[in-house]
């Protein structure tokens, strides 16, 4: 018989009742759950809502069910409706009816908007401390490269050269972003929607501020409808979710790029890659290629999320069982993709010759050779000019600006002298670019000091 038995006169149809059942995925709330439960539970002793002796055994009596089914003694019963009809079923087949009072002055309704918060602040601080395990990996990998030469691209054509330090840590900052985004979203959602009731909170002498604090919260949601019907906090971490997976596949897209024979700059190593089952020569990088591919899918999920809510009118309505789903593959699949990125990072051979000759072709320095003319008094557009003349005549000959002769130079004008190759070399290129925020050795050794103190900061 269902809890609400008293209303019906029939059994609820069998195919209804495992379409309406949420167990099988909101059963990892059960720690969530329960702790919510024994902040009520606490907060109806203290308010002499419920006797006293009573609240206390109620408490006892979750904390064992906690202990059993973290000791795999209890386990769920597939045919509950969800994860709150169990536990509250389970208290009472302990405590018979002192079981049946934890539900006073409450509903499903803000139990489950309670629950969820709950989960999803474990849930961001976890994915928290693998972005900032990440941003550890790439500071460490940037410490070995300050010196390393490559091109720097803007539609994938050679454009100008930087550090492979540089590189790594523009994706750093990218994941400083979201590290903090996440946490924005956290910091939001931490209002306790618990009191609520069903929507118009309830007629009882609750402590709502009680059991806001005793479960960590800033305080209690201001609005009982508000409280139970809204999930715009799992749209935020959705999407906080959604950014940190493009970054993510950005980068693995690079790496993609980066292994192929066209590029080499790194090789991967071969715990991070897998072969083929036709050509032997193979090695390929499916595990970029698979965070490139989830990423659709964790956008896939904020649009769920998003979608779901977009008619329901206020306050609960049932369409919103299916947040959790969405919500918790996005963090799973996240997750996954985290962990199996950070040492796939961490153990990438760098091949650093590969990325000097990229940087040696390409024309890379061109933009230095117009500065060249600048410095010597000429307006940019015609040093602009000049050069790209002299480009031009380079791809025709075969030559590098760096393997011209000086008397072709000269011919352009006669500001050009011997120290023009000098000008033009990479190293000095590279060197030259100071800049705050620049590739230059200097620079990006300053922007790693930077960023090692930001990380420092998020472990407190
Ligand atoms: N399993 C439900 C959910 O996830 C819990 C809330 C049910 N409330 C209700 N009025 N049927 O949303």
């Amino acid at each position: 018989m269902a809890l609400w038995a008293g209303r019906f006169s029939k059994e609820v149809d069998e195919t209804v009742n495992a379409f309406n059942s949420s167990i099988a995925f909101d059963a990892r709330m059960y720690a969530h759950d329960i702790r919510g439960s024994i902040a009520h539970a606490t907060m109806l002793g203290k308010c002499g809502i419920i006797d006293i002796a009573e609240s206390q055994a109620i408490v006892e009596g979750l904390k064992g069910i906690l202990a059993d089914i973290d000791s795999g003694k209890l386990v769920f019963d597939p045919n509950a409706e969800d994860i709150h009809m169990f536990v509250e079923a389970e208290l009472t087949a302990r405590l018979g009816a002192t079981g049946k009072r934890l539900h006073t002055a409450r509903s499903r309704n803000d139990q489950v908007a309670l629950d969820i918060r709950l989960y999803l602040r474990d849930a961001v601080a976890h994915i928290q401390a693998l972005v900032r395990e990440l941003m550890e990996t790439l500071c460490t990998l940037a410490e070995r490269h300050t010196e390393t030469i490559m091109p720097g691209y803007t539609h994938l054509q050679r454009a100008q050269p930087i550090t492979f330090a540089h590189h790594l840590l523009a994706y750093a900052q990218m994941l400083r972003r979201d590290y903090e985004r996440l946490g924005d979203a956290a910091d939001r959602m931490n209002e306790c929607p618990l009191g609520s009731g069903a929507l118009a909170g309830t007629t009882y002498p609750i402590d709502r501020h009680m059991t806001a604090a005793l479960l960590g919260f800033d305080r209690p949601v201001a609005n009982s409808l508000d409280g139970v019907s809204d999930r715009d906090f799992c749209v935020e971490i959705g999407c906080a979710l959604s950014l940190l997976m493009t970054h993510l596949s950005r980068f693995s897209e690079e790496i993609i790029l980066w292994c192929s024979w066209e590029f080499k700059f790194i090789e991967l190593d071969d715990a991070y890659a897998t072969g083929s089952s036709i050509m032997p020569q193979k090695k390929n990088p499916d595990v970029t290629e698979l965070i490139r591919g989830k990423t659709g899918r964790v956008n896939g999920d904020l649009m769920t999320l998003l979608t779901m809510l977009k008619g329901l009118p206020l306050a609960y309505n049932k369409d919103m069982q299916e947040d959790k789903e969405a919500i918790f593959d996005a963090l799973d699949n996240t997750e996954l993709c985290l962990k199996t990125f950070i040492p796939m990072l961490a153990t990438m051979r760098v091949i650093p010759q590969n990325m000097r000759a990229a940087a040696a072709r390409g024309f890379i320095n061109a933009t230095d050779c117009a500065d060249y003319l600048v410095k010597k008094g000429m307006p940019f557009r015609d040093a602009y000019k000049i050069t790209g003349t002299l480009v031009a005549r380079c791809i025709a000959e075969d030559k590098t600006l760096e393997t011209l002769p000086l008397e072709t130079y000269r011919e352009m004008t006669d500001l050009f002298d011997e120290d023009v190759y000098e000008a033009i070399s990479l190293e000095t290129c590279v060197r030259g670019r100071s800049s705050f925020g620049g590739p230059s050795p200097e620079a990006v050794t300053k922007q790693l000091a930077d960023l090692r103190a930001v990380i420092a900061a998020f472990e407190k």
